[in-house]
């Protein structure tokens, strides 16, 4: 299921706005998130990168629905949050997605990455979206990808890319 998921990987490198693919990005994952969160954007002005932006676009779209479905699953009266942040230097550029759901426990957070990992019951996740983000980010990319706590609850997680770097098989 996995390379599945790599089939319409494309070996070309295109300039990408990181900061229009969020946006983007928003629109489609806009009826995971709208009665669930309020989104706070802090965008900073980006140099160009060149990447595989259909899988940059996939790597947004997850994290997104990810928080989502994380606050979704805290039943709250009132809408929770999640911020997505982007800054970036001549090397490289970095991305955030924050949100103030349940965070993740120490012993799950080692975990997330591996593929069909998931604490979603039956049905409702495949346990492979951060294994293709992690692949694509840091297999493919050359970049970094990390998860965090927050001391204040929550989770964060934040990505960066290499301004110009070639995809590797
Ligand atoms: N923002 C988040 N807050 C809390 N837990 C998270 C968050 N993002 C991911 N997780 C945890 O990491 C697990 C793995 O995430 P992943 O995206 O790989 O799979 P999934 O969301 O369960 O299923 P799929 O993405 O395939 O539908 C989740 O089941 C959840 O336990
Ligand atoms: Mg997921």
């Amino acid at each position: 299921m996995r390379s599945y998921s790599f089939k319409n990987v494309s070996e070309q490198l295109f300039a990408f706005d990181l900061n229009k693919a969020i946006h983007e990005a928003l629109v489609i994952a806009k009826h995971e998130y709208n009665h669930i969160a309020t989104i706070a954007l802090n965008l900073e002005e980006l140099p160009q990168l060149f990447c595989d932006p259909a899988q940059i676009s996939q790597v947004i779209l997850n994290l997104i629905i990810n928080s989502s479905h994380a606050i979704k699953s805290q039943n709250r009266s009132s809408h929770g949050k999640i911020e997505i942040k982007t800054w970036g230097t001549d090397e490289s550029i970095s991305c955030s997605v924050t949100d103030d759901g349940p965070g993740i426990p120490e012993h799950v957070i080692s975990k997330i990455v591996e593929p069909f990992f998931t604490t979603k019951e039956p049905g409702k996740g495949t346990g492979l979206g951060l294994s293709i983000c992690y692949d694509i980010i840091v297999n493919k990319h050359k970049g970094s990808l990390s998860a965090a706590c927050l001391p204040e609850g929550g989770t964060a997680f934040t990505f960066s890319l290499p301004v110009t770097r070639g995809l590797s098989a």
